[in-house]
């Protein structure tokens, strides 16, 4: 489509699942060098993370090192433009806030908050996700319930990130199963599940499902939905348990 429409680009793809530091500065390096005036992020979370983090660095390049990004990060500018393919269902990052890049050499996962990443446009396509086999349409789709469960629990949940979660959790009970068949209802359901629920974690936070998930993820390279989907029961357990305490 690029070329039909004559649009010059170059693809980087040294981008592993989990991404890594070293994944984003290769990229900001890949970008200055092909002069690009925008990003078009396809792939799932960790493709549309590091692209965030690319362009977040490129117009504040005083946190090239990537780590001072962490948190909430007192960046001035807005990212350069970015178009977010999402090619799995699940993350919603094409919509959210936030990013998560793997520090390797310290063995951790950290969460970068900044409004200046969100992309300009999200293409959200459930025949991009349509290839993707049933394990992964299965973790991805548990990282969307996740989501959804954690953005309805946490003390940060309000009228406005309920109705999105509530919603997301009804659309994504429905959908996940028929996903992992790769029936078009089911893929369908899940793309717009994932992404309700996007529109509602970024604006509450999620819960401890995802602070653990997040210590998988660097210490083993658990997948991020797999590693979701192994701690929610217990969470949820826990919970119930304790919620007036609490
Ligand atoms: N930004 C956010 O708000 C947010 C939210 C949750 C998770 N995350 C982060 O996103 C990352 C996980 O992203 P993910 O779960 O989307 O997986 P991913 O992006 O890591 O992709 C997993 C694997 O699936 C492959 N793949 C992607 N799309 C495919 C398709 N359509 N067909 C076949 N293979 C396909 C990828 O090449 C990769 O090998 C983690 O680092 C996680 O911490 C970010
Ligand atoms: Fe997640």
């Amino acid at each position: 489509m690029l070329d039909e429409a004559g649009l010059a680009y170059e693809i980087y793809s040294n981008i592993k699942p989990n991404p890594t530091i070293e994944n984003v500065q290769t990229g900001v390096a890949a970008f200055k060098a092909s002069e690009a005036d925008y990003i078009i992020a396809i792939g799932g979370g960790s493709s549309m993370d590091t692209s965030k983090a690319i362009g977040v660095i490129i117009t504040n390049p005083e946190f090239e090192d990537v780590r001072s990004l962490e948190g909430v990060a007192p960046t001035k500018n807005p990212s350069v433009p970015i178009i977010a393919v999402p090619t799995t269902a699940g993350t919603a990052a094409e919509v959210t806030i936030n990013y998560v890049i793997t520090d390797v050499e310290k063995k951790r996962k950290f969460v970068c908050v900044d409004t200046h990443d969100i992309p300009v446009v999200a293409v959200v396509d459930p025949e991009m996700m349509s290839s993707m086999p049933k394990g992964l349409t299965a973790a991805t789709g548990m990282d969307a319930l996740t989501h959804a469960i954690e953005g309805y629990t946490t003390k940060g949940a309000w009228e406005m990130t309920d109705m999105f979660n509530l919603k997301a959790i009804e659309v994504i009970a429905r959908s996940l199963r028929d996903a992992v068949e790769n029936k078009p209802e089911g893929r369908e359901g899940m793309a717009l599940g994932q992404y309700l629920t996007g529109m509602g974690f970024s604006n509450c936070g999620l819960g401890i499902v995802h602070s653990m998930a997040h210590g998988l993820g660097a210490l083993y390279d658990t997948p991020h939905g797999v590693a979701n989907a192994i701690i929610l029961p217990t969470v949820m357990e826990y919970n119930a348990l304790y919620r007036d305490q609490v």
